[in-house]
């Protein structure tokens, strides 16, 4: 009977730290779906406030909703033929950093419909769409 009650315990303590790990490892998968922002835009700070939100809207509605949808959720109406799929916006601002969303906004991403911006929008309509993004749900 001793035996059996250390057992339980035993497994009882693995378990409480099997499941700590687990979401430690759980919220490190997250962050490694992202690719690692280059040092070149890694550290990169918005420099609008949220008042920026306006005006990043409006630079949204006139290059991005095409494929990204008015919400951002990947619906546009150009999205239907593309592969990949536009990325549902709303989603990947929840998790993604500010200076990854600038990098991939500026380069593009190459082998997509996801064409570099930098050179079209200035590096401060970037900051004030990066602003529009975080208003999506
Ligand atoms: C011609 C269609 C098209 C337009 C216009 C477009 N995008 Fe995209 N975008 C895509 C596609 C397709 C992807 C998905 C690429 C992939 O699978 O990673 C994407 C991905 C993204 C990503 C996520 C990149 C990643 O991989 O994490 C961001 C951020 C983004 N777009 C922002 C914008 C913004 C802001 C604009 C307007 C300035 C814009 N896009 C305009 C098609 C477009």
């Amino acid at each position: 009977m001793k035996r059996m009650v250390f057992g339980v315990v035993v497994i009882g303590m693995f378990l409480c730290v099997a499941c700590g790990s687990n979401a430690e490892n759980s919220s490190a998968q997250v962050e490694a779906t992202l690719a690692p922002v280059p040092p070149e835009f890694a550290g990169k700070t918005n420099p609008f406030g949220p008042e920026a939100a306006e005006a990043g809207g409006e630079i949204f509605k006139a290059n991005c909703v095409s494929c990204h949808g008015p919400q951002g959720h990947g619906d546009g109406p150009a999205a239907q033929a593309l592969d990949p799929k536009p990325k549902n916006l709303a989603e990947l601002q929840k998790t993604a950093p500010d200076d990854y969303l600038f990098w991939r906004i500026a380069t593009g991403r190459p082998g997509t419909a996801m064409v570099a911006w930098q050179g079209t929008l200035t590096d401060e309509q970037i900051w004030q769409v990066i602003r529009f993004l975080h208003t999506l749900n």
